[in-house]
């Protein structure tokens, strides 16, 4: 099971095809469009209002392409396709909330992390909080994220059920198609928030360490792109981005 998933991504980028040349910074700059790939179902980190990608990941997306002198382009697709556009050179980066495994940095390179959190269960109150409440019980993760994984590999999580987007999952568990939901911990809060408090956050089943996604040995971007995350973790725009969507600071520590 777990020897599967660690090939999938490696193996889905060679089904799809030789990767392209990914646009070095020189060429970036020069064209003046850093062309960002997201899946925004994801509040509210990315989503969508009316036409416009909005959220913590898309405002920090702004910032740091800001830093680099260009406008970014969006670009939206699902979440499992994400980093095998990127392979195929259709986007510069991904600002998904990518976990960063092992497994992806098999495919893609990743910036230090733009963000630290974790996953944790949802559910309806009076519904499953914990992994050992789960026995017999329905799961509802999604598509390609690291949830799923885990989710596999967890004791006692024998009924899985997967969702392609983060908007259908928190569908099923709203209209008692699953149990619980595992997502992450800023997600769960900000469905809470939305449902007017009819959902309930149980424990943190892992942490992950967030990063954005780069085509391997895309070196002159990637160093940019870390230089800049650096410059706006230090001069107080990345707090107050922060703080304006989560109340917190929610850099790794
Ligand atoms: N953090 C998880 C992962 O790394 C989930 C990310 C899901 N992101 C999204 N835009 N739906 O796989």
């Amino acid at each position: 099971m777990k020897l599967k998933s660690v090939s999938t991504l490696a193996l889905a980028m060679l089904a799809f095809g030789a990767p392209a040349a990914a646009r070095d910074l020189t060429s970036i700059k020069k064209s003046g469009t850093l062309v960002v790939a997201t899946e925004p179902t994801y509040p509210p980190f990315t989503y969508t209002q009316g036409k416009k990608i909005v959220g913590f990941e898309a405002e920090l997306a702004e910032l740091l392409a800001k830093q680099l002198g260009v406008k970014v382009e969006w670009k939206s697709s699902s979440f499992d396709t994400l980093l095998i556009g990127l392979g195929q050179g259709r986007y510069d980066m991904v600002i998904a909330s990518h976990g960063i495994t092992p497994e992806r940095q098999k495919a893609v390179d990743f910036s230090n992390p733009h963000y630290c959190s974790g996953g944790v269960l949802v559910s309806k109150p009076g519904g499953p909080k914990t992994l050992a409440d789960m026995k017999g019980k329905k799961l509802a993760v999604q598509l390609g994220t690291t949830y799923a994984t885990r989710a596999r590999s967890l004791p006692g999580l024998g009924n899985i059920q997967t969702y392609p987007n983060n908007t259908d999952a928190l569908q099923a568990l709203m209209a008692g198609r699953t149990d619980a939901y595992l997502t992450d911990r800023f997600v769960a809060l900000e469905a809470r928030k939305k449902t007017g408090g009819k959902l309930q956050i149980g424990a943190l089943v892992f942490q992950e360490k967030i990063g954005i996604a780069f085509q391997k040995d895309n070196k002159s971007l990637t160093s940019a792109v870390n230089a800049a995350l650096k410059k706006v973790q230090a001069d107080g725009s990345y707090k107050k981005l922060s703080e304006k969507y989560f109340g917190e600071d929610i850099r790794c520590h």
